[in-house]
């Protein structure tokens, strides 16, 4: 039954649900993917192999994998319609705004996959639709802003390749990315992939539960995750780190301010995580090992990494359970990659798609399925009479 129970109003989460997608233990940080640990996925796997383990429950055959990339390879172009809505926005619109409304315009032009039948087949090819979809249309934002040709997605290339092609490659001049990089993007995306309850899935959750499909579900989490509490927080880490080198502030007193409650330590702390996330663990090491292969270093990371050694030894942290969450520094690899610090978020939704799609057809699978409807405790005023307008003070 994935229907929602309440637990304990008081503790902040206000319901819970039955769900065999992702597994996680906040006290031992474990994070595991239909059973698989987070660090194997992480370390062997593709982004394209966890998405369909997420939607399906199985690790693919071979067969089934290259498959399902000849699908992503069809479904990468977005109809020219589409060409309208960029040229629509302002240049300077927010391209997490721009995500959300093209998922759902999108799916104007897909009403097969807006029916409410949808089989193991259908949801393939919605998987691959929107899977594809989102990167070329993060793209297409991001060549736009920058008034630039708009560079179509090659068939010839993997997902993560494809995605660095279309962003960085110019009319005189093809972006070949480094494998390390490719590596990088891919588990960012991996460790971004799902996340239980979070409030962008739940949020899913709660949109596909009224029977909305699967294009309209998503898109309600590109605005969910959009929130600096939630998965805008990878920018807002940055625009820390960068206003603490550019003040040539000293970490430890960026800490005392932490406890002086006069600043939020971003990329710390979580609902679930109370020794360690796994997520931030892998993630700081992905940074060592891109750095180390593109022979560059970021003064942020060196910012980063005397913060949370500073914040790991402080009773307030401790006491609070406050550790580096997925966010912590993720940002810094998104910097080193060459993307945008605005499309950050963007990228945690690129990452989160197949999450969402998971969860989405998990509820949608359910016989028991019913609309989800969470009560309240009422705060307001007891009954009383109308006091027509002159009669007011
Ligand atoms: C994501 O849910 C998920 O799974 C989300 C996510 C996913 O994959 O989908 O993991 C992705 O959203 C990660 C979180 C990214 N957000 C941030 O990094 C923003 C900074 N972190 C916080 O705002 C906070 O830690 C939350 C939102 C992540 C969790 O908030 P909680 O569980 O509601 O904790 P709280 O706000 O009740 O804080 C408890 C105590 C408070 O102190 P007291 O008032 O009890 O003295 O801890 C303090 C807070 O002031 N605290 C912090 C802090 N986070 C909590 N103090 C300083 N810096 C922080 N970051």
């Amino acid at each position: 039954q994935t229907g929602y129970i309440t637990v304990d109003p008081g503790f902040g989460n206000t319901a819970a649900c039955n769900s065999a997608i992702t597994f996680i233990d906040g006290e031992e940080g474990i994070l595991r993917y239909r059973g698989y640990p987070i660090e194997e996925l992480a370390e062997k796997s593709s982004f394209v192999e966890v998405a369909m383990l997420l939607i399906f429950g199985q690790l693919p055959a071979k067969a089934d994998v290259e498959r399902f990339r000849g699908m992503l390879t069809d479904e990468q172009l977005l109809h020219e319609g589409m060409r309208y809505h960029f040229e629509g926005f302002p240049s300077h619109g927010h391209p997490m705004a721009m995500l959300s409304a093209m998922i759902n315009a999108c799916g104007c032009y897909h009403p097969e996959l807006l029916s409410s039948e949808m089989d193991d087949e259908r949801l393939l090819r919605a998987t691959a639709t929107l899977m594809s979809k989102v990167c070329t249309i993060a793209a297409f934002s991001y060549k736009m802003t920058k008034g630039q040709r708009m560079e179509y997605p090659d068939p010839s290339l993997s997902y993560c390749r494809n995605f660095l092609h279309m962003m960085f490659s110019m009319p005189h001049r093809r972006y070949e990315p480094p494998l390390q990089v490719v590596r990088a993007l891919t588990k960012f995306l991996i460790l971004h992939a799902d996340h239980e309850q979070n409030c962008s899935t739940s949020t899913v959750r709660m949109v596909g539960s009224s029977g909305a499909n699967v294009f309209a579900s998503v898109s309600s989490g590109v605005c969910a995750l959009w929130g600096p509490l939630h998965g805008g927080a990878n920018m807002a880490v940055i625009e820390m780190l960068q206003q603490i080198h550019d003040g040539g502030d000293d970490p430890r007193s960026v800490v005392a301010k932490v406890k002086d409650r006069k600043f939020r330590l971003m990329g710390f702390g979580h609902r679930v995580y109370k020794n360690f996330d796994p997520r931030a663990k892998i993630l700081e090491q992905t940074c060592s090992e891109l750095f180390d292969t593109l022979g560059v270093s970021d003064p942020l990371l060196d910012i980063a990494r005397e913060l949370a050694a500073i914040a790991l030894t402080d009773d307030y942290f401790l006491e609070r359970r406050l550790y580096p969450n997925v966010d912590f520094y993720s940002g810094i690899i998104l910097r080193a990659l060459g993307i945008p610090l605005n499309m950050f978020t963007v990228m945690f939704s690129i990452g989160r798609v197949p999450g969402w799609i998971a969860h989405w057809y998990e509820l949608y699978r359910d016989p028991d399925r019913r609309i989800c409807r969470p009560r309240q405790i009422y705060t307001g005023s007891g009954k009383r009479e109308y006091v027509p307008i002159a009669s007011r003070g």
